[in-house]
């Protein structure tokens, strides 16, 4: 029996990669340009620092993580708790009192995989480390926001306030009493969740949930005097950013460790799975896993749904792969003269590419085609023997002789200067 992939967990074909890599070097240059450093965590960690952070009543913690619960390690779900481990396990705020870091990579839920919804998928995530300011808060949802643009793509910007440890708990008394009221409305999760984690109710897809909701308490109007303010300033540096966005009074997140901005980046094109990024400020996370009191804020993006959004959406030019030249060498001689020039070539930073298999002419230059070389350099026997092969320009067809007087290392510095720089 042939052996395949696991459920939601997905190959990534080099038929789409230069779509990824794009994405990904976009988002490190302007990570760059907001002075974020890369950071680099581990795969895996202690489950209890999942447990502590993403909180013990969430989905992701009660069903969607991946653990070895002989070795009390799970692999990480998201990259935010690990970042935080790090940071104060090598005191990182000594070196700087502000960190502003990025990280890509692989996370694992055990979700029901969907289109744009798999068990392993991958993140950009950005984090603000150390600032309160709700500057700082426009400033990270704009550069999410800077990315979205940069890739061509069309999202709605939603945002919310999930308040602080003074405002939320007389809010979460008021939800409470007001869920077991509408008891009898609310879907088997909700009325669990009333008890476990009622703000999630907020969020619930159920139409009855949904109507229920509709007349709910809101945090917006509960909230402290410092976090209105915070709310309200954010609000107008994202005026000032020229940022359009709405307040979604509902939006709670997933993740237990937010506290006042949560935002989302949304789209409809995706089917249900409408958050392309997400993210907030988690001020008592730090603290809470043992480090200084320090707040912080972040978001991350999934990749595949910005890739899948970039293959509908994107009118975005990214370079394909391709290589400089393929050499064709037709016969044992040609043959041997080529694989020596292919190294010196390849020495020199050309991209080259060469089939040592001894196919027609006519399957090489298809060959040259599909790994959209921009040269074929063509050595027949005839040619070997007259000291000059053929040169072909694979994009406008155009030949010219190339002499093969002198020696490999000449042959390599002319070619070199014939083809030039690639296309950026
Ligand atoms: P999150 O909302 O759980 O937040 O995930 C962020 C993004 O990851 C989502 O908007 C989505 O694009 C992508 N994503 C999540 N789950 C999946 C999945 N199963 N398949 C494909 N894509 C997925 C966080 O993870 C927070 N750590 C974000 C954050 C950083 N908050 C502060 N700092």
């Amino acid at each position: 029996m042939k052996i395949q992939a696991i459920n939601g967990f997905k190959d990534i074909l080099p038929d789409t990669i230069d779509r990824w890599q794009y994405i990904e070097q976009r988002a490190r240059d302007i990570f760059a340009r907001f002075g974020l450093q890369e950071i680099r965590v581990p795969i895996l960690e202690k489950t209890e620092l999942f447990v502590r952070s993403i909180g013990e009543a969430t989905d992701v913690v009660e069903k969607e993580m991946y653990s070895f619960p002989d070795k009390g390690i799970t692999m990480r779900p998201e990259a935010t708790a690990s970042i935080m481990r790090a940071f104060i396990e090598h005191g990182l705020h000594v070196q700087q009192p502000v960190q502003r870091l990025y990280t890509i990579g692989p996370m694992f839920r055990h979700e029901r995989p969907q289109k744009g919804r798999l068990r392993q998928f991958h993140q950009l995530d950005a984090e603000i480390i150390g600032a309160t300011e709700p500057l700082v808060d426009a400033e990270l949802i704009a550069m999410g926001q800077m990315l979205l643009d940069e890739l061509g793509l069309h999202t709605s910007l939603e945002i919310n306030s999930l308040g602080c440890p003074v405002c939320r708990p007389p809010f979460k008394a008021l939800l409470v009493a007001f869920l077991k009221q509408h008891h009898t409305d609310l879907c088997d999760d909700c009325r669990r969740r009333t008890h476990t984690n009622p703000l999630r109710v907020l969020d619930c897809k159920q139409a009855t949930c949904r109507a229920v909701v509709q007349s709910a308490p809101s945090l917006l109007d509960m909230l402290c005097r410092d976090c209105d303010d915070h709310f309200q300033r954010v609000g107008q540096a994202l005026h000032h950013f020229d940022l359009d966005f709405q307040i979604n009074r509902f939006m709670v997140r997933g993740l237990d460790y937010y506290t006042r901005t949560t935002f989302e980046f949304l789209t409809t094109a995706l089917g249900a799975q409408a958050a392309v990024g997400a993210g907030g400020r988690y001020d008592g996370l730090i603290e809470q896993l043992g480090g200084p009191a320090l707040s912080g804020i972040g978001f991350a993006m999934g990749l595949e749904r910005l890739a899948l959004l970039m293959e509908q959406q994107s009118t975005q030019k990214y370079t394909a792969s391709f290589m400089d030249i393929f050499l064709i060498a037709l016969g044992d001689n040609a043959l041997n003269a080529c694989s020596r020039l292919a190294h010196l070539l390849r020495k020199n930073g050309v991209k080259t590419a060469i089939d040592y298999a001894g196919r027609s002419l006519k399957a090489q230059l298809k060959q040259a085609n599909r790994i959209n070389a921009r040269y074929s350099l063509i050595l027949g026997e005839d040619e070997w023997l007259q000291h000059e092969a053929i040169l072909r320009n694979m994009h406008t067809q155009e030949q010219q002789p190339f002499a093969l007087t002198d020696t490999p290392e000449e042959w390599c510095s002319r070619l070199a200067d014939i083809i030039g720089p690639a296309p950026q």
